[in-house]
C-alpha cells in the first residue's frame, strides 16, 4: 500500500519527536519515500541530521532551507514540497502548532507546508493531558476538522510529565495504518474534474424577522466538498445558512432561499462533471412576503394562515437537460424508503440517489455520522454501514467517480 507513496512528515517540538526516526524507518521499510520538515523546537528533541540520514533527503529546519547547502529552489521550495507529497503527516503536533494552523499562521516550514498542501494533511497531536483537554485546544481541533484536516486521536496512558491521560503519540503501527487508510480513502480519482455541490437548508422568509426553515446542518454537503477536494476535484459549493467553515480550496457561494439556490446552481452548472444536490431545499415558500413584522393583534385570534406555493425543483430541471453531467440527489425518507427514493431517481432523471432515514440511530441532522443507501440508476442498491459523514462522502464520491468514467 505504501510502495512509492510520497509522505511529507512535519515534526514539531514535543517529547514524542524522539519516536519519529523509527516511524521514518517503518515507512521506508514499506516502500514509502519520506521527506521531513521540522520546527526549531523539534530540533531540541531529535536532530535534523538523524532524519536526513534516515530519509536520505534534505530536511528543512525552521522557516527556510539552508541555502548554501540546499538543492531546493530558494523561493518556491514550500510549493514544490507540497506538490511532491501525496500526504502530509504532522507528528507530533503540539498545541502551539495546532493553534497556529487553526488561524492559518505560516511562520515555519511545518505550518507553511500544511497551508500549501493540496492533498490530505493528518495531525497526530501529542501533548500533556491538560493541554489536550483545554477548551481552546479542543476548539482548534474541531476547527481544523471542519477545514478538512484529519486528526489522529492521541492515545491514553502515562505521559512524560508523570501525569496519566490522553496525549500520547499513538503506537507507530497505528500511525502507519492511519496513513495507509487515508491514502486508500483519498484516491486522487477526481483530478481535473469539476463538481458542483449544494449543502444546508434554505430559509423562506415570511416577514423581516421570521422564516420557514429546516433542520439540515449542511454537514453532509460540506463533507462531500472537503472529500472531493482531497480526491483532486475543483469544487464549487452552493450553501444555505450554516455555521460551518469552508473546507480548503473550495469555492463557496452563500444563498438563503430556494430561489437563490436555484439561480446559483443554474449560473454555475456549466461544464460540471457532476452535480450533487445534498441541500435540503424547501419544497414550498410563502406566497406573500410581509414587508413589516406581522403583529399578533392584527390577525384572527384563532388561526393565522400562511399560504405557500411550490418552489422550483432544481434537480428535476437539471435532469431534463443533463447531458454528460452525473447528477446525484439525496432523499430523506421515513417509510417505503427504497421505493420512494427510486421514484425520485426516475422522476428527476438522476444517475444515482443517496437515501437517508433520519430516524435511524446515528443518521440524520446535526450528527457526525450517517447511514446511507446508494441507489444508482444502473447497478445494485448498496446499503452502507454507519460511518462518519466524511467517510461516507468518500464512499459516495468513489461511486460517482466511476459514473463519470
Ligand atoms: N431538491 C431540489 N429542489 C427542490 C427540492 C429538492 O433540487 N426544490 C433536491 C434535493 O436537494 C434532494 C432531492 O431533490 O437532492 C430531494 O428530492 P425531493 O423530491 O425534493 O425530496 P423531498 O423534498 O424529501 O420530497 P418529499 O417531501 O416529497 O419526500
Amino acid at each position: 500500500m505504501l510502495r512509492n507513496k510520497k509522505i511529507l512528515i512535519g515534526v514539531t517540538g514535543g517529547i514524542a519527536a524522539y519516536k519519529i526516526p523509527q516511524l521514518v524507518r517503518d515507512f521506508k521499510k514499506n516502500g514509502a519515500e519520506i521527506k521531513v520538515v521540522m520546527t526549531d523546537s523539534a530540533t531540541e528533541f531529535v536532530t535534523a541530521l538523524t532524519l536526513s540520514t534516515l530519509t536520505q533527503n534534505e530536511v528543512v529546519v525552521g522557516s527556510f532551507p539552508r541555502l548554501t547547502e540546499s538543492i531546493l529552489q530558494a523561493s518556491t521550495w514550500h510549493i514544490d514540497l507540497a506538490q511532491w507529497a501525496d500526504v502530509m503527516l504532522i507528528a507530533p503536533a503540539t498545541a502551539n502548532t495546532i493553534a497556529k494552523l487553526s488561524y492559518g499562521i505560516a511562520d515555519n516550514s511545518v505550518t507553511t507546508l500544511a497551508l500549501a498542501m493540496r492533498g490530505p494533511v493528518m495531525l497526530s497531536p501529542s501533548m500533556d493531558v491538560d493541554m489536550w483537554n483545554h477548551p481552546i485546544t479542543q476548539s482548534n481541533i474541531s476547527q481544523l476538522q471542519q477545514l478538512g484536516y484529519h486528526i489522529l486521536q492521541p492515545a491514553e496512558g502515562e505521559l512524560a510529565s508523570g501525569l496519566t491521560g490522553a496525549g500520547r503519540l499513538p503506537d507507530l503501527p497505528k500511525i502507519q495504518q492511519s496513513i495507509e487508510n487515508l491514502l486508500a480513502e483519498t484516491n486522487r480519482d477526481l483530478i481535473g474534474k469539476k463538481i458542483l455541490i449544494t449543502a444546508g437548508p434554505t430559509y423562506e422568509p415570511i416577514d423581516p424577522v421570521r422564516f420557514i426553515g429546516n433542520r439540515s446542518s449542511g454537514k453532509m454537503g460540506f463533507a462531500l466538498a472537503a472529500a472531493a477536494v482531497h480526491r483532486g476535484a475543483e469544487v464549487t459549493l452552493v450553501t444555505g445558512k450554516t455555521h460551518l467553515t469552508t473546507p480548503r480550496l473550495v469555492k463557496r457561494i452563500d444563498v438563503v432561499t430556494a430561489a437563490q439556490m436555484y439561480n446559483a446552481v443554474m449560473k454555475n452548472k456549466h461544464n460540471k462533471d457532476s452535480i450533487i444536490m445534498a441541500a435540503a431545499v424547501a419544497d414550498y415558500t410563502p406566497v406573500k412576503f410581509y414587508n413589516q413584522k406581522i403583529k399578533k393583534n392584527l390577525q384572527d385570534k384563532n388561526q393565522f394562515i400562511i399560504q405557500l406555493k411550490p418552489t422550483k425543483d432544481i434537480l428535476k430541471e437539471l435532469g431534463i437537460k443533463k447531458g454528460k453531467t452525473v447528477l446525484v440527489g439525496f432523499a430523506v425518507e421515513t417509510e417505503n424508503e427504497i421505493k420512494n427514493a427510486k421514484m425520485k431517481l426516475y422522476d428527476k432523471n438522476l444517475d444515482a440517489i443517496v437515501l437517508n432515514n433520519p430516524t435511524e440511530d446515528g443518521a440524520g441532522f446535526d450528527v457526525e455520522t450517517n447511514i446511507a443507501i446508494f441507489i444508482p440508476q444502473k447497478g445494485n442498491v448498496e446499503k452502507l454501514p454507519k460511518m462518519s459523514k466524511y467517510q461516507l462522502a468518500h464512499q459516495i464520491l468513489q461511486r460517482i467517480s466511476k459514473l463519470i468514467g
